[in-house]
């Protein structure tokens, strides 16, 4: 598929997915969202890349939300399918089985904020601005917001961002939890960059059964959780990664992770 979109690019191991559609500040139109599909599925199966860094072209918006011009023509059916299709792409986000980071460029509102929430770890720039204004529009976020957000934030934080569509800023964001970090705009993609490096220099077997195992958590109780847990350590004790990583500590060396 060739991206109207997307800018996408792969060095050092780590794949780059920049949205862009910087005049309308990003909003993920339909085109958008299955290149977006398209580019994660694309990462997922490519072995030379071990670590996605999601952001949006502009110094203006990470993703303002999905395009409000597809939205006038939903009606009860079409509205449940729009939001199931939102759901599904975020989902293979989520479920890539490596590690998403979104770089928060600015504004994250509506699909924006759940496009960041969808991702494993978020960095935002000091002029960042999360929020779910749906109920402006008569909605309610659609594509996982509902669900990820509360158990991001807690149903409360939630709550109040769902019900009065307020925006928060990026130090707000990162006292509710809501993201990582904060750094100015022009360090932003130096510091996921940094970030996803540091994860590509671990054994890869590990990092992915890490993701499956912290990703369970949503969908899980304890004692599931944990008997996942166990097969997953099971599965990291027999690994070559593990030999090498052991066997690096006691020789008082870096390990060479053959990521197997
Ligand atoms: N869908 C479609 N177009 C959008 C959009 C969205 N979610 N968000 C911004 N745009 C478009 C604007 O219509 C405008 O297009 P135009 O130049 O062709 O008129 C362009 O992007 C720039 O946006 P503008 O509103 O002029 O910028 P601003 O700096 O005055 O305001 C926002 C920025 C983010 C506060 C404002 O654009 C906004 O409220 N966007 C919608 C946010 C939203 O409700 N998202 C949830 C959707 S479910």
């Amino acid at each position: 598929m060739e991206f109207q979109t997307l800018i996408v690019e792969s060095r050092n191991r780590v794949g780059y997915v920049r949205i862009n559609r910087p005049d309308k500040l990003n909003a993920l139109n339909a085109r958008a969202k299955s290149e977006l599909e398209q580019a994660f599925e694309d990462f997922k199966k490519n072995p030379s890349v071990d670590v996605v860094i999601l952001t949006g072209s502009g110094e203006k918006a990470f993703v303002a939300g999905t395009d409000i011009a597809e939205l006038t023509v939903l009606n009860t059916e079409s509205g449940k399918t729009f939001a199931e299709g939102g759901q599904g792409v975020f989902n293979v986000i989520e479920n890539l089985g490596k590690p998403v980071i979104a770089a928060v460029n600015g504004y994250a509102l509506g699909g924006g904020c759940e496009l960041a929430l969808a991702c494993h770890i978020r960095i935002a720039s000091e002029n960042a601005r999360f929020g779910q204004p749906e109920v402006n529009l008569g909605i309610i976020p659609g594509y996982g917001g509902t669900q990820r957000l509360a158990r991001l934030v807690g149903k409360g934080r939630a709550m109040e961002m769902i019900l009065t569509g307020d925006q928060v800023d990026a130090q707000e964001a990162l006292r509710l939890g809501l993201v990582n970090k904060v750094v100015p705009l022009p360090e932003l993609m130096k510091t996921a960059e940094s970030l996803a490096q540091k994860i590509v220099t671990k054994g890869q077997v590990a990092v992915r059964l890490a993701l499956k195992a912290v990703n369970m958590t949503q969908e899980t109780n304890l004692t599931d959780g944990q008997a996942l847990e166990a097969s997953l350590f099971g599965v990291c004790c027999g690994s070559e990664d593990f030999k090498e990583g052991t066997k690096a500590f006691l020789e008082k060396r870096k390990p060479e992770f053959k990521n197997k």
